[in-house]
């Protein structure tokens, strides 16, 4: 069974994925997922994830059905094994959005269809996925370049960021206050990958010579409560001009999207002329359309 739990369950087959949505946008596609069915576990909120996962389904002829957490049993207590069990007796890929990594794990322990990791709270790798097929799009290459991570260093995304830099032996940059530094098993994971990662606070050389700038929100969906707190951390650690200077001439600005300007980025950098950000959105179909083909052993 092909889950996609975390991006290390595509290393060798990354850059696979990566081409064959970049081909499908450029030279259109089969619709070879015909009366293939995915169900969609939602515990927190999406825009991106949901729309992406809906619109690739339909145009390679299959169907998405969309199940808050609240609307379905789990939200009243039934198990995540008779979930698993249930919905692997209707349809061939399950794709789930969660709070606890763990509860992801049970979910894919218990399916007998691959299940994707939408979102949790250790990892995003259908987000990488995008934002690799993205940086390919925009450099040409993945290998050797330099990506500068900001904010929050130990959240989904820059665990799933650190260990992708690693697989395209990438010089990683994470600049983050010290209590929001990456913790020690995805530094250990991604050096084990031969991943180059420099983990420093906010210096003036921070994000020199990048090719990438990235950032993401400071409070992540389960984080609110600590909402004060975190926009106290990470002041000084905004995405402005002064950083893209510092960057090579032709560096790409990314984030995953939902942003809140003035905080992890200012509205100028995110929509000026560097931003890749709306094409890393589109891309999410993309991809998406690469990874179900990927899963169901159509790739
Ligand atoms: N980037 C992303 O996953 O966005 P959504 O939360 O809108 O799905
Ligand atoms: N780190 C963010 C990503 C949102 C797509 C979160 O988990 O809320």
């Amino acid at each position: 069974m092909k889950h996609l739990l975390s991006i290390l369950d595509v290393e060798k087959d990354f850059e696979k994925i990566i081409d064959d949505a970049i081909a499908m946008k450029k030279n259109g596609y089969e619709k070879v997922l015909k009366d293939k069915v995915l169900a969609m576990i939602f515990e927190k909120s999406s825009t991106r994830t949901r729309v992406s996962f809906e619109t690739a389904m339909q145009k390679l002829g299959g169907h998405a059905i969309f199940l808050s957490k609240n609307d379905i049993q789990l939200g009243r207590g039934e198990t995540i094994e008779d979930t698993a069990k249930v919905l692997s007796r209707y349809v061939d890929v399950i794709m789930y959005r969660a709070y606890s990594h763990k509860n992801m794990v049970e979910l894919a322990e218990n399916a007998s269809v691959p299940v994707i990791n939408g979102l949790d709270d250790e990892e995003h790798p259908c987000q990488v996925i995008a934002d690799f097929m993205t940086i390919k799009e925009k450099k040409g290459r993945l290998h050797g370049l330099k990506m500068s991570y900001f904010g929050d260093g130990d959240n989904n995304m820059a665990h799933s960021l650190m260990l992708a830099s690693a697989i395209f032996n990438m010089e990683m940059e994470i600049v983050a206050p010290k209590k929001y530094w990456p913790s020690r098993h995805y530094i250990e994971m991604a050096e084990r990958l031969g991943g180059k990662i420099r983990i420093m606070e906010m210096n003036e050389n921070a994000g020199k010579n990048a090719d990438i700038i990235v950032t993401d929100t400071w409070v992540s969906m389960g984080d609110e409560a600590e909402k004060e707190e975190r926009l106290r951390a990470f002041k000084g650690y905004t995405v402005d001009e002064n950083i893209m200077a510092r960057a090579k001439p032709d560096a790409i600005f990314m984030h995953c999207l939902p942003a809140y300007y003035g905080y992890e980025v200012t509205k100028s950098v995110a929509h000026g002329k560097q931003s890749v950000i709306f094409d890393e959105a589109e891309n999410r179909m993309w991809a998406q359309m690469a990874i179900l083909k990927w899963s169901l052993d159509l790739l």
